[in-house]
């Protein structure tokens, strides 16, 4: 049977699972039981949403997305776009909030498992279209941190200055830009800065490429009512994207906040330009498939749905099926060289 969207009623205390923890902060969402099905509107070409990496942003750009982060900062407390309720999702997700639907024995975590792809996807697609509302800008588009290029592997510059709403202090101060990031970071073990750039190239044709043979090496593994939480993450998952949230995540911080720790992590707005390129990498992976199989055909991932407020604070529940293409669900991502790409060891 597949997850199907949580009972938000069942929402209790999460774990910190840094440090095994109860977590002292509840991110349990507001109630509501009034779910609709979502339907993806009918996106015209002109409301289209371009995701612009970030490193190559204009200054109007980013005027505009600082303008709508203070926006949503600035909603009330217990408005479920307000910023602190939106980084709360994530930890709602993944701290073993909720039970499962189907079998409270285990609690739901879309991480490490085959939806941690289309889950993202929905949580940045409302994040965008809830920023852009404030704004009144249709096309609004969240930027990438196009970490997988060497112009843009170190931290952009719209997340550093100080006084901006896409600011946020709890982050390691050893790796602000211009340092590169290190995709195979852990706090135990680092690159040598040296060869950081080519080592980061090769990780990530390993990850794109080399070291995917099945769908499962690339998604995850498979996760049902009833499996427990972590049955096994895809490569970009468990590789790039998890070193870098160790890399951003303060040392300074009782347990790697923000960025470092699931419940935490989305209060950085760097998050969501992480997140954004990491679904990028998604799409690019489903373009170099050519022939071969993009996705599972498997009923139990098709149909797995979850829910989210949208952009009028409307409790929605969504279905993995209608993620598959970006086009469809209204975006699209800047193009850039994909460097890596003959990056064969
Ligand atoms: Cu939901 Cu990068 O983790």
């Amino acid at each position: 049977t597949p997850i199907s969207s949580p009972d938000l009623s069942t929402c209790s205390q999460g774990t910190n699972l840094n440090t095994q923890q109860p977590l002292d902060v509840n991110c349990c969402p507001p109630f509501s039981d009034k779910i609709i099905d979502y339907k993806l509107p009918h996106t015209s070409h002109h409301h289209r949403r371009l995701r612009p990496a970030a490193h190559l942003a204009s200054k109007e750009y980013i005027a505009k997305y600082e303008r709508a982060t203070a926006l949503m900062k600035a909603l009330p407390d217990d408005d479920p776009r307000n910023f602190m309720q939106q980084a709360n999702v994530h930890c709602a997700y993944c701290n073993l909030t909720y039970d499962q639907t189907g079998d409270e024995s285990e609690k739901l975590q879309i991480h490490n498992c085959w939806h941690f792809f289309p889950w993202h996807r929905w949580y940045l697609y409302f994040y965008e279209r809830i920023l852009g509302k404030l704004i009144d800008d249709p096309t609004f588009a969240i930027p990438y941190w196009n970490w997988d290029n060497p112009d843009g592997m170190a931290i952009p510059a719209m997340f550093v200055k100080e006084n901006s709403p896409l600011y946020d202090e709890r982050r390691n101060q050893t790796h602000l830009p211009p340092t590169p990031a290190d995709l195979l970071y852990s706090s135990t073990s680092k690159t040598d800065p040296n060869i950081i750039i080519p080592t980061n190239l090769t990780e990530m044709y390993g990850e794109m490429v080399r070291n995917v043979s099945n769908i499962e090496d690339f998604y995850g593994a498979k996760y049902v009512v009833g499996t427990a939480p972590d049955p096994g993450p895809g490569t970009v998952e468990r590789g790039s994207h998890t070193a870098l949230h160790a890399w951003v995540g303060d040392p300074r911080s009782p347990a790697g906040e923000d960025m470092g720790n699931f419940y935490s992590t989305a209060r950085d707005p760097i998050f969501y330009s992480l997140h954004a390129n990491v679904d990028r990498l998604w799409s690019v992976w489903r373009g170099l498939r050519g022939h071969r199989p993009k996705e599972f055909e498997d009923e139990d991932w098709l149909e797995a749905s979850f829910v989210f407020y949208d952009e009028n604070a409307q409790l929605v529940r969504v279905r993995v099926k209608d993620t598959l293409e970006d086009e469809k669900m209204g975006f699209s991502y800047q193009k850039v060289d994909l460097p890596w790409l003959d990056k064969r060891p």
